[in-house]
């Protein structure tokens, strides 16, 4: 089947929304954080909210809030997880996962520690390994084979549906329940777009988005169900989570079937956004494509570089659990801190030239997976769906370029990043 018969206007929507809802006023936003950076690199204030986007913190908005710029004062916080937490995310965006739903992204300490233990062996290269093979077939026999007739296409066609297929093969959707896949992941995303910047659009949205929770939530239970009473044998996510263990604990059904859930936006509007920046970058300057056709060692380099300098998701929060002080800046107890990766990641401090894409430069950690106990548990299938995706476009679309009867693709936005058209040609 091609992805080409099955595209979904709810799914495509919901996505646009999205955008929308994080894309806030039309700033350089690295050039806004870099003279905050080189100026006032530690401020009491919300500069989300100056951007005019809606942030997953508290939607009760009743903390103090302070906005960090530097690379090195980041990683410390996104370390330090006992000083920093993440446990506000469940009245934040977590309300939009269905109220009580507890997410992995809002557990801390020791309940998040056994959480992660239980599933980290499922998504350690060791076993993500297996499914280099599935995910290939995938993005080569129903997504990219089907276009090559077509001698052009917006390349985030593509982008926006091959991660939510393959997150759904690897979860462990029946082929039956095919049809239903983009129409869950549309929920999904209306569940991300859930936190708003006004009170009136947030009471509306939450119940928007808890409706599409319960809804999404109820097929995944059932799905886990489902499993369990077949033996959950395959190699899939949820047959794994099934007989996965930590210190003597199981997941029930309920908690198996919520995992699923976040895990489904989680996988794959992320990984949506990465390609449509590493391939805006890539086309709008065609000598980077034509090297990565030469030397494919070149491929994780240059999603590495592309995940440095266009981050998809500007900034990471975290709570201060007791007085602390950053660079000298008082922060008091239950003050929501917001921090700017999108800025510690173009540290001068930090990585030479910081606005300039080099992926010959040293590898050196960026923020754009996260850092710290709540680091991207999905990163190595992102970077496996990505490399492949990109090896099928090399392989598959000769000559791919951008087409000139359209407007350059633009990676834009505050808070989510990304470009929504590529407008492309191949021979
Ligand atoms: C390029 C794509 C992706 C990006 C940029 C990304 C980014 C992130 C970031 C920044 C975090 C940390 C959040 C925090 O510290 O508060 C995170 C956590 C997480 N990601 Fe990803 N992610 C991507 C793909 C994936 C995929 C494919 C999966 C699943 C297969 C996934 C599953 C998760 C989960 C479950 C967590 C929560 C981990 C925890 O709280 O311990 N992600 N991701």
């Amino acid at each position: 089947m091609s992805f080409l018969d099955e595209r979904s206007e709810l799914l495509e929507d919901a996505y646009a929304a999205l955008s929308k809802n994080y894309k806030g006023i039309d700033v350089d936003l690295y050039d806004v954080c870099k003279k905050q950076r080189l100026s006032d690199p530690v401020i009491e204030g919300d500069f989300m909210k100056s951007l005019e986007v809606a942030t997953h913190a508290d939607t009760r908005h009743t903390h103090p809030v302070y906005a960090v710029f530097k690379y090195h004062d980041i990683r410390k916080v996104l370390t330090d997880a006992k000083t920093f937490t993440s446990g506000f995310i469940r009245y934040g965006l977590g309300k939009f996962f269905g109220g009580d739903a507890l997410i992995i992204l809002a557990l801390d300490g020791q309940e998040h520690k056994e959480m992660r233990a239980l599933m980290k062996p499922i998504f350690m290269p060791a076993n993500v390994n297996h499914y280099r093979e599935t995910i290939t077939k995938i993005i080569r026999e129903e997504f990219v084979e089907p276009m090559v007739p077509l001698k052009k296409a917006n390349l985030m066609d593509f982008g926006l549906y091959f991660p939510i297929r393959i997150i759904y093969e690897l979860v462990g959707f029946p082929e039956s329940w095919r049809e239903d896949i983009y129409e869950i992941a549309a929920m999904g995303l209306l569940i991300l777009a859930g936190p708003k910047k006004d009170e009136e659009d947030l009471q509306a949205a939450l119940e928007r988005a808890n409706e599409a929770a319960d809804h999404m939530r109820s097929r995944l239970v059932e799905l886990a169900k489902l499993k369990r009473a077949e033996g959950a044998t395959g190699r899939d996510f949820m047959s794994q989570l099934i007989h996965a263990e930590y210190k003597g604990k199981k997941m029930n059904d309920h908690e198996v079937g919520t995992f699923a859930g976040t895990l489904l936006p989680a996988g794959g509007e992320t990984t949506t956004r990465t390609f449509s920046c590493l391939m805006a970058i890539m086309l709008s300057n065609p000598e980077l494509w034509e090297r990565l056709r030469n030397d494919r060692s070149l491929v994780p380099k240059a999603i590495n570089e592309a995940t440095r300098y266009e981050g998809v998701a500007t900034v990471k929060i975290r709570q201060a659990s007791e007085d602390t002080e950053i660079r000298g800046v008082k922060i008091p107890k239950g003050a929501l801190v917001q921090c700017l990766v999108a800025s510690a990641n173009r540290d001068e401090e930090v990585f030479e030239n910081p606005d300039v894409f080099d992926m010959d430069r040293k590898q050196t950690a960026n923020f754009t997976f996260g850092f710290g106990p709540h680091m991207c548990i999905g990163q190595f299938v992102a970077k496996m769906e990505l490399e492949v995706a990109v090896n099928a476009l090399l392989d598959l679309l000769p000559n791919l370029r951008l087409d000139p009867d359209y407007p350059k693709p633009e990676i834009k936005g505050a808070q989510l990043r990304g470009a929504s058209e590529i407008r492309v040609l191949w021979d």
